[in-house]
């Protein structure tokens, strides 16, 4: 699957992007909440985002860069979104944050710094619908990917299946269809792609490239 990263969008007309995102094979749209505090960035919070979710058709798959994470159940699950992401590092008490995510019927996604070894989530992983590996130090667009993600992914892909976990394997930061190619050679089911797909003479194009890898 992908999920492109709104993030790259064109926030000055943000309507265009979102109705190509529509029209395009995109399974997801992922969207970056930061709060200056976990990440060192400002992206978009509830205001900004429920317009988003009325202009957007395809689901919202939410990437939550903040610190204390369940204080915004509540507004992302009024977005309507499909899948909230916590990142592993920001949530003391894990377990509990996953049980409320998916009592409010979201899937529930945890998220890995580049720093934090998957074995972090063996205990958790039976209980989670999603992991968000990062390929690249959350907070920007644009940054390059970091090749040890690829090694991750394959430790992880074998974590889910000795453990009977359902979890799909999603990564996000400096993909493209080249490094796309490796994660999804290497067992990822989901890709994030910011600058790869808007920056794109083709975003459509490149949408539909990294679906097929
Ligand atoms: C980074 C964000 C990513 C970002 C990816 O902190 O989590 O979702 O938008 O952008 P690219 O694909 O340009 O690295
Ligand atoms: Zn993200």
């Amino acid at each position: 699957m992908v999920s492109p990263s709104l993030l790259s969008a064109n926030f000055g007309n943000l309507q265009e992007d979102l109705e190509m995102i529509n029209r395009s094979d995109a399974d997801w749209l992922h969207i970056d909440i930061m709060d200056g505090v976990f990440v060192p960035n400002i992206s978009f919070g509830p205001p900004v985002l429920q317009y988003v979710a009325k202009l957007c058709d395809k689901p919202l798959d939410v990437h939550l860069m903040v610190v204390n994470p369940m204080n915004y159940l509540d507004a992302v699950k009024a977005l309507g979104a499909r899948v909230m992401n916590i990142h592993y590092e920001a949530e003391t008490h894990l377990h509990r944050a996953i049980m409320k995510i998916k009592e409010s019927g979201m899937m529930a996604g945890v998220t890995l710094n580049p720093s934090t070894p998957v074995c972090m989530l063996k205990d958790i992983i039976a209980d989670l619908d999603l992991v968000l590996l990062m390929s690249v130090n959350p907070g920007f667009g644009g940054q390059k990917f970091i090749h040890h993600t690829v090694e991750k992914v394959r430790e992880l892909r074998e974590l889910i299946e000795k453990s009977g976990s359902k979890a799909l394997i999603e990564v996000d930061g400096g993909v493209n269809v080249e490094t796309g190619k490796l994660l999804a050679d290497a067992g990822s089911d989901v890709l994030v792609a910011g600058n790869a797909v808007f920056k794109a003479e083709s975003p459509e194009g490149v949408i539909t490239a990294l679906r097929a890898l």
